[in-house]
């Protein structure tokens, strides 16, 4: 049942810091400062990685990528769906990663059954124990959230990025007691954002806007994409992401008055370059909303703010985005949508 919740999407939301101390346990020591997983110790790499996925595991998948390249190992992402439309990018020393929670989606399991063909070696990530993923690639890691009802992935792709996170440690060898600690403190950091988040009321101030704008840059990329998805999906609403950076390069013609910009300036290590793109919609009369870490420091450049706690560089993104799957499932619900099953959305799409 829902426990109490309208939707199962909001009790999914919140299930998400017992879904996070589920992925961990047993794979990170307090003691040692190391990250272990069993699943993955009998896999031995030290070639490129190459990321398969779709939608929101899609987005996970991006978020991966960058933590690998952060820490040295040379990783891309694909679209499952475009992997092998040309010449499959994969050698037989690739190391290549179907990030999927159903374990299903057709996409990326085409991808991966061509990446075993040529000889890749092949890794699955999914919720599901036994899903034609699971059984498919040599290497599975499970990542643990429980069952999802919900069509929007919510949290599945915390998990898939808690997985990732712990992915790239054992993959580069990287990673420190600090790292360790402040995955440890992830769950009650997401319990504090979910017991004080404002999201209702940013939802109320902008339902019923033209359009939505997600920006982000680095890490904060991929969680501005997500919160777009997110949007469109559940509201119905036009929504879009974009790096930052991208914004000037087009997607500027958008922006107007009744286009919210979500600014997602969480962890960042490039803050006066987002403020930069702030200021550009700031100056085409949009409103902002900054979801941030830094509210001292960003907080006067922004209409709203929905904050949150420091995790550092490569964990606060995963914070910010559970305030914009809120402001999406608030502004979905104001809107009478179907949240649970959207129209036109199935949870497993078992066709390419
Ligand atoms: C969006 C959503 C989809 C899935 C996509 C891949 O909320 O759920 O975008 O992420 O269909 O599904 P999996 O992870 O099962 O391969």
């Amino acid at each position: 049942g829902k426990s109490g919740y309208d939707h199962y999407m909001l009790k999914e939301i919140h299930e998400q810091p017992t879904a996070i101390r589920k992925c961990l346990r047993e794979r990170v020591s307090e003691l040692e400062g190391t990250i272990d997983v069993d699943a993955l110790a009998d896999l031995e790499h030290d070639g490129p990685v190459q990321f398969v996925a779709c939608g929101t595991s899609y987005h996970a998948a991006l978020y991966g990528a960058k933590l690998l390249r952060e820490r040295g190992v040379p990783a891309q992402c694909f679209l499952a769906s475009e992997y092998e439309v040309d010449a499959i990018p994969a050698i037989e020393e690739t190391l290549v990663v179907g990030v999927t929670q159903s374990g299903e989606t057709a996409d990326t399991m085409s991808a991966l059954r061509a990446a075993n063909q040529i000889g890749a070696m092949t890794l699955a990530l999914t919720n599901v124990v036994g899903s034609s993923a699971a059984r498919e690639c040599d290497h599975v890691m499970y990542i643990r959230a429980g069952p999802e009802i919900g069509v929007a992935a919510t949290k599945t792709f915390a998990s898939q990025q808690v997985a990732l996170a712990m992915l790239s440690s054992v993959l580069s060898g990287e990673g420190s007691m600090e790292f360790v600690e402040r995955l440890r403190d992830l769950p009650d950091q997401i319990q504090k954002v979910l017991d004080e988040s404002n999201a209702r009321d940013i939802a109320d101030a902008y339902e019923g806007s033209d359009a939505y704008f997600f920006i982000g840059r680095g890490y904060n990329a991929p969680v501005a994409l997500e919160g777009a998805l997110k949007m469109k999906e559940i509201s119905y609403e036009h929504a879009e992401g974009f790096a930052a950076g991208e914004l000037k390069h087009g997607p500027l013609a958008l922006v107007t008055d009744q286009t919210p910009v979500f600014a997602v300036i969480a962890g960042d290590t490039n803050v006066s370059k987002t403020l930069g793109n702030v200021k550009e919609v700031e100056a085409r009369g949009a409103p902002v909303v900054a979801v941030t870490d830094s509210p001292e420091q960003v907080g006067q450049y922004a209409d709203h703010v929905l904050e949150v706690p420091s995790a550092g560089p490569l964990l606060t993104p995963i914070l910010a985005n559970i305030q914009l799957q809120l402001v999406s499932y608030w502004v979905a619900n104001r809107m009478g949508r179907s949240i649970d099953k959207p129209r036109n959305l199935a949870k497993s799409v078992t066709v390419e």
